[in-house]
């Protein structure tokens, strides 16, 4: 599969997957400013923790080629400042700021512009192949989870398209298929941007991986029927206590719990954030139009008010395990050394 995002040498620009398109259309778009990066993050062209990292360490190497200044001082303190907008383009995912803060970390004490787009180019491209090596061994380790003809129930889009690649709840199961077994795939649709029905199924589908679309309140019930083996979702930020991924994860984690059926939770070691207890992460509200507006036309009275969290929290008694790059981990306290 190709790469979700990527650095354009030719135009000295960030090359992207417009999620908005899929599954209708695969088109690959360019974000020559940072204002078009940061709309491109806010409209979810780019979405998902890992491909946010990435996105943001890109943009600072963005900054770098596109802002001025009349001075080194003044270039240096714009490309700060620049970097500090795609920083706050989304505040759930913590990859997000992680991303920027290493490629900005990076300019160190680079001595000309030359050296700033040079070094800051590189911290992203290392973030770009750390999240593939990170989501293959990931993968290997939640593949080992899986029994030879496992169905996994997963919520929102935690593949390839949230990654720069592989991905990581679907990257669990790419490395399963590759292994010799058989999985089969449940997607949420994930009201209310689908990212299930349209982004999870596209990438599966296109794979040849067999996935089914479900409609999320119907998880539950698929659970008591008997035909769900396992739960995986990818995350947004894995804090000491809690868990936050796409509105709607809490509510499968309980049902899996009610149930018997294990809760994983697979993400890259860049999505773990040991500083910052949950009651502190902002949990990113979008627009009412999301929700009152299905297919272009309102669903919801005008006038009544809607709420529209984009993540929620679960905490860690629902999770069986923690899969990330360095395994899997059972006691959440071993995920931060
Ligand atoms: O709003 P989105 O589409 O960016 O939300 C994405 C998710 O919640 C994913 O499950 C999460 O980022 C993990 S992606 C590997």
């Amino acid at each position: 599969m190709d790469r979700t995002i990527w650095w354009d040498y030719g135009r000295a620009c960030i090359g992207l997957v417009d999620q908005t398109l899929l599954p209708v259309q695969y088109r690959a778009i360019t974000c020559p400013t940072v204002d078009d990066l940061v709309e491109a993050i806010r409209a979810l062209r780019v979405r998902g923790a890992p491909a946010l990292g990435v996105a943001g360490a890109y943009g600072v190497a963005l900054a770098a080629r596109t802002v001025g200044g009349t001075g080194f001082e003044e270039y240096l303190a714009r490309v700060h400042e620049t970097s500090l907008r795609v920083r706050s383009a989304r505040p759930t995912a913590v990859n997000l700021a992680r991303g920027v803060d290493r490629a900005l970390g990076s300019i160190g004490d680079a001595g000309d512009v030359e050296e700033v787009r040079e070094r800051t180019l590189g911290a992203a491209e290392r973030c770009a192949g750390e999240d593939l090596s990170a989501c293959r061994a990931l993968g290997a380790h939640g593949a080992a989870l899986l029994s030879d003809d496992a169905t996994v129930l997963t919520h929102c889009n935690a593949g390839a398209l949230a990654c720069v690649g592989w991905g990581t709840a679907l990257g669990v199961v790419r490395s399963a298929i590759e292994a010799g077994k058989r999985v089969r795939v449940i997607a949420c649709e994930t009201r209310p941007l689908l990212q299930g029905a349209r982004l999870t199924a596209f990438e599966l589908r296109r794979d040849g991986i067999p996935v089914t679309v479900c409609p999320d309140s119907s998880a539950a019930h698929l659970m008591r029927e008997g035909g769900i083996d396992a739960v995986i979702v990818g995350a947004d930020r894995i804090c000491r206590d809690a868990v936050f991924n796409k509105v709607g994860t809490y509510m499968h984690a309980i049902a899996a719990r009610h149930h018997g059926i294990p809760f994983y939770v697979a993400a890259p070691s860049s999505t773990l954030d040991p500083d910052l207890p949950a009651s502190r992460v902002e949990i990113e509200e979008r627009g009412e139009d999301e929700v009152a507006c299905f297919g272009g036309t309102r669903t919801v009275p005008a006038g009544v008010p809607v709420r529209n969290p984009a993540f929620d929290l679960t905490p860690f008694d629902l999770v069986t395990a923690v899969i990330t790059e360095n395994g899997v981990f059972y006691d959440p306290a071993r995920l931060f050394p």
